[in-house]
């Protein structure tokens, strides 16, 4: 991995930085873009490099894609598509992304088939996608295995069945959305996953002529129509980026305005916020985070799926909760290996154990496994300077976090990956006169 940041911690984090367009949710509006022979816009769309590689994918597949950086604004024309010409290029695309699996239902309605290279992605799990596969063959598709990746055909088309999804899976949740809306009948989706990025996508759905309900209970219904047109929409923002600028704000003792962070997306992270000492004030262009002085609390936590703690803050808030007086207890519900990034903290002077135990919260499904994913964090600790190698995106900009809380130097390698979800973040950390420097 490239790039290494020289990093001097130990200074507040203060000032204003801004948020755009949620990675989790922009990347798949672009795939539905697929659905349709037309133009579709979409704004506030972040530099990241979720979204180059999201781009190349969809240019590959003919697709036209214009991208106005500054504005924000991505211009999507799939009117004339086909099959990638190389495997070989896609598979080295998709090496850093698991959307590739999310093109499955629209190239099968637009094409009859696709074809899906091996998934990249974080490590922080297996990450299989069996459930996505079961609703591409319950609907009616073939796979044929191709030596990196799978070769999928729908020739008779694709006819909706009821879905089941044994665990809410976010992905598995959106691959049943793109491809129920142009599928033979009503699919009546249960246990979906309702992120507030999955609700952006059903409005993107809905304003490109799908039918679909929401219930209370995780129940989608959706009702397949023969075609689709182009969308404009404006994105949600990143609320997961937010939050890990408001952890920052904590781990430093700073302060920070995150201009464009919403409310509501973040209900759960605020409450915890709270609940630790952190002071946050909501206005009506963005929430202001700050440590106010005096001591933070420890907590016990637990992860989960939406309208829960997400995963995605866990990494960012376990680096905050090493400045909290007392024992925190962390247990993490989604993914089975999502704390490897505590071994550089405790290299940073931490101390943070990590167990098999569900601890701290209700047992979960990786109860009776040999998972370590449950974390005690003892705090306060001074943290000091270390040489870092990030692991994952999140446990990436995780470390960078506890490098800039840390006394002393830090070098900071392998950053380049922090660039995938965090749009400019260098600009970022100088415009919050953080003392760093990109030595590599
Ligand atoms: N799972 C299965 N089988 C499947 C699909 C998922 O067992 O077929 C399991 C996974 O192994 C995991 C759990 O279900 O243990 C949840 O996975 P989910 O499908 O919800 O995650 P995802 O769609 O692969 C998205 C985000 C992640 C975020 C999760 C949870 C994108 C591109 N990624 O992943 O974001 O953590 O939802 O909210 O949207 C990140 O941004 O850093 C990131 C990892």
């Amino acid at each position: 991995m490239n790039g290494k940041l020289r990093v001097k911690g130990g200074k507040p984090l203060n000032g204003t930085i801004t948020v755009r367009g949620a990675k989790n949710f922009v990347s798949k509006a672009m795939v539905a873009a697929l659905l349709a022979p037309d133009t579709s816009v979409l704004r506030l769309v972040p530099q990241i490099r979720d979204v180059d590689v999201v781009s190349s994918l969809l240019e590959l597949h003919g697709v036209e894609v214009d991208y106005a950086a500054a504005r924000g604004v991505l211009a999507i024309n799939a009117s004339d598509i086909h099959l990638p010409a190389s495997p070989s290029r896609i598979n080295t695309l998709a090496g850093s992304s698991r959307i590739p699996i999310l093109f499955a239902g629209p190239l099968l309605h637009r094409l009859g088939e696709a074809y899906i290279p091996d998934l990249g992605g974080c490590h922080i799990g297996d990450r299989p996608v069996d459930f996505h596969m079961k609703v591409l063959e319950d609907f009616g598709a073939r796979r044929i295995q191709e030596g990196t990746g799978m070769h999928l055909v729908a020739d008779k088309g694709l006819k909706a069945k009821p879905v089941h999804l044994p665990y809410p899976s976010v992905g598995a949740t959106e691959q049943t959305l793109l491809t129920a809306v142009m599928a033979e009948g009503i699919t009546e989706l249960t246990g979906a996953a309702v992120e507030p990025e999955i609700k952006d996508l059903i409005s993107v759905l809905q304003k490109m002529g799908a039918i679909i309900s929401v219930d209370t209970d995780r129940t989608i219904r959706i009702e397949g129509v023969p075609e689709l047109q182009g969308y404009q929409h404006t994105s949600l923002t990143d609320r997961i980026e937010a939050g890990s600028w408001a952890c920052a704000a904590l781990a430093t003792r700073g302060d920070i305005y995150v201009k464009g962070a919403g409310q509501q997306p973040l209900a759960s992270f605020l409450n915890v916020y709270r609940k630790i000492g952190g002071k946050f004030e909501v206005t009506d262009d963005g929430i202001r985070f700050w440590h106010p002085g005096g001591e933070l609390h420890a907590i016990p936590l637990q992860t989960d799926v939406h309208p829960g703690f997400m995963t995605d803050w866990q990494q960012p808030l376990v680096v905050a909760l090493t400045q909290a007086s007392g024992i925190s207890i962390v247990h993490e519900t989604v993914y089975e290996n999502r704390f490897g990034f505590t071994d550089a903290l405790v290299e940073m002077g931490a101390n943070v154990e990590v167990y098999r135990e569900c601890l701290g919260g209700l047992p979960c499904r990786f109860a009776s496994e040999n998972y370590r994913h449950s974390a005690v964090i003892q705090g306060p600790t001074q943290l000091h300077g270390a040489d870092i190698e990030v692991p994952d995106l999140r446990g990436g900009f995780s470390h960078l976090i506890a490098a800039l809380a840390a006394e002393g130097e830090s070098m900071v390698s392998g950053i380049d990956i922090i660039d995938r979800g965090y749009e400019n973040f260098m600009d970022k950390l100088q415009a919050l006169d953080a003392d760093v420097e990109k030595v590599e």
